[in-house]
């Protein structure tokens, strides 16, 4: 059996290696990368960082440098990973790097769960009460 690619961090990899189970829930892949890829160092949840916190994004208008405000849904969050400078948050610069052909689909897939997993409370998000993956360290607690 071909074909099923799996994308795993050096950890994961060696648990797996070992027998051990192949962790995690979509959104904590989807953590992961964000580390990986450097997201992080832009996307900060404690201080202001050089990108906008992203903690409850997901679902929420989003006021564009543009003046048109747009719903953070999950084409929103995909093209402004793909394409940043394609829909600019107003108040900042448009510095995000491109990462069109820098991650497959699946890590964008994840990207997206780990942004939606950031919401509190996230609308209209019936039937999946539990959203928050085990292991993500509580974002913003000030908020
Ligand atoms: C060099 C710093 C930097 C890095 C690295 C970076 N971003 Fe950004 N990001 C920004 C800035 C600045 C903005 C706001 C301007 C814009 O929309 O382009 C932004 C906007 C966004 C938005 C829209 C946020 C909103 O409030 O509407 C999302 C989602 C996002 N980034 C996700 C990511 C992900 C996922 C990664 C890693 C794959 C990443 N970013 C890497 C700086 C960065």
């Amino acid at each position: 059996m071909i074909g099923d690619v799996v994308v795993m961090e050096p950890a994961q990899y060696q648990s797996w290696m070992s027998g051990g189970p192949v962790t995690g829930s979509l959104a904590q892949n989807g953590q992961t990368l964000f580390q990986q890829l450097g997201c992080s160092t832009c996307h900060r949840s404690d201080v202001q960082g050089r990108g906008p916190n992203l903690t409850g994004v997901f679902g929420k208008p989003v006021q564009l440098e543009d003046g048109r405000t747009v719903t953070a849904d999950e084409n929103y969050v995909r093209e402004s990973i793909l394409n940043p400078t394609a829909k600019v948050v107003s108040g900042f610069k448009p510095i995000m790097p491109v990462f069109q052909g820098q991650v497959s689909e699946e890590q964008l897939t994840a990207l997206v769960a780990y942004v939606k997993s950031l919401n509190p409370a996230p609308a209209g998000a019936a039937g999946t009460p539990e959203l928050k993956p085990a292991g993500v360290a509580p974002q913003n607690p000030k908020e």
